[in-house]
């Protein structure tokens, strides 16, 4: 140790301060990034994005203008042994009226555009729009689609090119509803209802994700947005209208399973059943669930093993959910439950390859 030069030892103590610098230079290269703001897919998310970089636009302009300043001040005036003292002055009117003025103008040009976004994005999409009302649960999601009769949960069906007014509101504590690429957060209430929407016209699979600390599994309160070219759209409506709380099931095991699941519980939280559903579910709408993506509230992928993890531990994947299993669910339950959930699909082909991720 005694050994060690001083720059040795310097190079040490900023060890892992560069390391950290290292990882997140690495992580700004990766190119899967999907929950992000910054690849707006929808019309409110495409007008955001305009003011955010015109505004970084002008923070870098400014930025470059007054650093640059700065450093050729201190190396073009830099002060040697023998210099005399500089002249001593006081203030210049004429300077701190330029450094007052233009600043002001460009924080106008920077909030004419805002103000313009504030309004455009506050205003009724009309009626037109497609709407959707969103209930926050801890900790999944609920989508009813009023006008077409429809209730899924955690995968929300748009078709593009259609604005989608979304109406939300919470079954419980303050959620906020958050799909980077199409819009902003809107914070999600008991009792009342907050609104946002958009359009997009970008087919595809979009994340999502609840942005407000809402319990212990708020980490794992997330969802999908699965935007449809307007006939897979009109497919999948046409499938989740299809659905009905009891589908005939031919497969054996399948068929232990739909016993299994009307007496082990889950039928007393769960509905099968897209079009108007029985009041009181407490647990997500499931159907169409053998073609859905993922489980979980978005969390896991929708595999066999998945799903009989989930239905035999939810508790262990996400502690203090409501769905508790009374007594015990064997590999052989899970696997016949499993084989009656992925029964449960809708058949239209394009909604079936669309889902695929
Ligand atoms: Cu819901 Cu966080």
């Amino acid at each position: 140790m005694r050994f060690r030069s001083i720059a040795t030892r310097r190079l040490f103590r900023w060890t892992p301060l560069l390391l950290v610098l290292l990882v997140l230079a690495v992580a700004g290269c990766a190119e899967n990034y999907p929950q992000t703001s910054l690849a707006p897919k929808g019309d409110f998310a495409q007008m955001v994005d305009h003011v955010f970089r015109l505004t970084v636009r002008w923070a870098a302009l400014v930025f470059l203008l007054v650093e640059g300043a700065l450093i050729v001040a201190i190396i073009r005036f830099r002060g040697k042994p023998d210099d005399p003292e500089p002249k001593q002055i006081h203030g210049s009117t004429v300077l701190e009226v330029i450094w007052t003025i233009i600043p002001a103008i460009i924080l106008v040009l920077v909030a004419i555009p805002t103000i313009k976004t504030v309004f455009a994005t506050a205003k009724d999409p009309g009626n037109e729009a497609l709407v959707v009302e969103v209930v926050g649960h801890q900790w999944w999601w609920e989508f009813r689609y009023p006008d077409l009769g429809l209730t899924t949960a955690n995968e929300l069906h748009v078709p593009l090119g259609r604005t989608i007014d979304l109406r939300l509101e919470s079954a419980d504590v303050v959620h906020s509803f958050w799909i980077p690429q199409f819009a902003g957060k809107r914070d999600v209430f008991p009792k009342r209802e907050t609104r946002i929407w958009f359009k997009t016209e970008d087919a595809g699979s979009y994340p999502g994700q609840c942005a407000e600390f809402c319990g212990i599994q708020h980490g794992r309160m997330g969802f999908r947005v699965i935007a449809d070219e307007v006939a897979d759209f009109d497919a999948w409506v046409a499938g989740m209208r299809a659905t009905t709380a009891t589908v005939p099931v031919e497969d054996s095991l399948a068929l232990v399973g739909q016993q299994l699941f009307a007496t082990k519980a889950c039928v007393g939280c769960h509905s099968l059943n897209a079009v108007n559903p029985p009041p009181g579910q407490i647990g997500p709408n499931l159907a169409n669930i053998g073609a859905r993506t993922m489980i979980a509230a978005g969390m896991l992928k929708n595999t066999d093993a998945n799903l009989a993890r989930w239905i035999q531990d939810p508790q262990g994947y996400k502690k203090g959910s409501l769905m508790k299993i009374p007594g015990r669910i064997t590999d052989d339950e899970a696997r016949a439950l499993v084989a009656y959930l992925r029964t449960q699909r809708i058949t239209s082909p394009a909604v079936v390859a669309a889902d695929t991720p």
